[in-house]
Formats: structure tokens, sequence, C-alpha cells
């Protein structure tokens, strides 16, 4: 089972191949945001990286990411759990005025991913 350490929050162990946005909050523990319920469209589950960032992005990330102009980010949306991860939580509900984190995105990526390699 991967660990995933999000910093400031315990390190847990999730099931192989588990969407990050789902272990984060469900898991970890974590507020992360998810405004548009994991389709890739919002940007709001965007985390930072300390360790274990995956090769391959999904097209659909890959073009949000461009055409917002993000960079050193990555969509937890959009990402498997298949190896160990560190990460920053930069995106959470404590502070960002919203009422709520978003509906709750479904077990697999949305849309069918396509992957390709960063
Ligand atoms: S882009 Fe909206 S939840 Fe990931």
């Amino acid at each position: 089972m991967p660990k995933l350490t999000v910093e400031g929050y315990a390190p847990v162990d999730v099931p192989d191949g588990r969407r990050l946005v789902l272990a984060m909050e469900q898991d970890a523990g974590v507020d992360v945001l998810h405004a548009c319920g994991g389709g890739a469209r919002c940007t709001t589950c965007r985390v930072e990286f300390i360790s274990g960032e995956p090769e391959q992005i999904t097209e659909a990330e890959l073009e949000r990411l461009t055409q917002r102009n993000l960079t050193g980010v990555r969509l937890s949306c959009q990402i498997r759990c298949d190896q160990d991860m560190t990460l920053r939580a930069v995106s959470r509900l404590e502070g960002s005025g919203r009422a709520d984190p978003g509906s709750t995105p479904t077990d697999d990526i949305n849309p069918p991913p396509i992957w390709v390699d960063r």
C-alpha cells in the first residue's frame, strides 16, 4: 500500500490506485477543496508535491494547468496513489471563504483518463 504524507498531517497507508483527492480527504483527514467534483475544471484540488510526483499526467489535467498558467502544482483529482507520495495541501476549505469543499469526487478519475508523459 502506498504511503501518503501530507505536510502537517499524520502519514497514512492508502489502497493502491486510490484517487489522491479522496485519499487526502477521507484517509488523511485533509479539508482539500474539490469545487468541480473532481472533473479537472476548477483547479481547487491542487497540491504541491515534495516527493513522489507521478511522471504521467492526464490530458485533462495538462490542458487545465496550461490554460491557467499554473506551474509547480498538480490536480489531486487527476492522480492515482500508486507510489509513496509526500505533498503540501495548498488549497483547503479553511480560509477559502467557501461554504463547503464541493461535491464528493467519484472513485474513478474523470473525465476518463488519457495518460501522457510530462
Ligand atoms: S480540478 Fe476540480 S476537483 Fe480537481
